[in-house]
């Protein structure tokens, strides 16, 4: 079984459109509430819920975090920054696990994960903080074998191999390869003995295929089940996606 980490930062997206301002004088009509939605998620089949509290913070609030940490019958996965600042929280907050993303453009590899080989140091203090505290990291890399065996070398146990590139390439010549690559980096990783999730663009179309890689944890998604919620509820969208990602089980 693939297990399905649910992202619902586009919930608080929706959110902050209209009550980014003024929340407070709003009483109780600030929706969506990404915590509910986070409820009704697990009820329907998801196996965690991952949030990206950005330092902007454009849509997951710290609020949102704390009620979620109280509130989660499953995992929580937090997507942080690899910043003193947002590993000091995660210590606080004691999450399931954290899940280290770039932020700034000089943090971020080729097609977009994080640079662990050119930010080796931070991402080392951040792996052996989380270490310290019993909380699991997981890198967003891309699936280049330099990155997955530092990845492994700093002792981070997870990785999630950035599949947006595959995503983006998916209705061209470039399939294949981006595809051909993620098998790889699958491979690699579990060599490594990591555990391999993989995120980012995965789609009710695209999962026919990503469901075929090897090794596959957990994949997490976002964006393609908030909107599919929109039609269809989020009941029914958890529970199509997650049937595609393991159909016959
Ligand atoms: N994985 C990571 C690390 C992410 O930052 C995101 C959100 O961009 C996702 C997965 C989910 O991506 P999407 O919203 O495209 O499903």
């Amino acid at each position: 079984m693939i297990l399905l980490g649910l992202n619902i930062d586009h919930c608080a997206t929706v959110r902050q459109a209209r009550y980014r301002e003024a929340p407070a004088s709003a009483g109780g009509m600030v929706e969506p509430d990404p915590v509910t939605l986070a409820l009704l998620g697990e009820r329907a089949g998801a196996d965690g819920i991952t949030v990206h509290l950005r330092e902007d913070r454009r849509h997951i609030q710290e609020r949102d975090v704390w009620r979620l940490r109280e509130s989660l019958a499953t995992r929580l996965n937090l997507e942080m920054a690899c910043t003193p600042e947002m590993t000091a929280f995660a210590l606080k907050l004691k999450p399931d696990t954290v899940c280290l993303v770039p932020e700034n453009r000089e943090e971020i590899s080729t097609e977009g994960g994080l640079d662990v080989v050119g930010n080796r140091a931070r991402v080392k203090a951040c792996v052996d903080a989380m270490n310290g505290a019993g909380i699991q990291t997981s890198l967003f890399i891309d699936p280049e074998e330099a990155q997955i065996d530092l990845a492994a070398k700093l002792r981070a146990p997870i990785v999630e191999l950035h599949t947006g590139a595959y995503a983006n390439a998916y209705f061209t010549p470039h399939r294949a390869k981006e595809f051909q690559s993620l098998r790889l980096g699958c491979v690699r990783a579990h060599e490594l003995g990591l555990v391999v999730n993989a995120g980012h663009g995965i789609n009710y179309v695209n999962i026919a295929e990503i469901r075929a890689l090897p090794h596959l944890h957990e994949l997490n998604i976002g964006h393609s089940i908030i909107s599919r919620a929109l039609f269809t509820g989020i009941d029914e969208a958890v529970r199509e996606l997650k049937a595609r990602m393991n159909p016959g089980k």
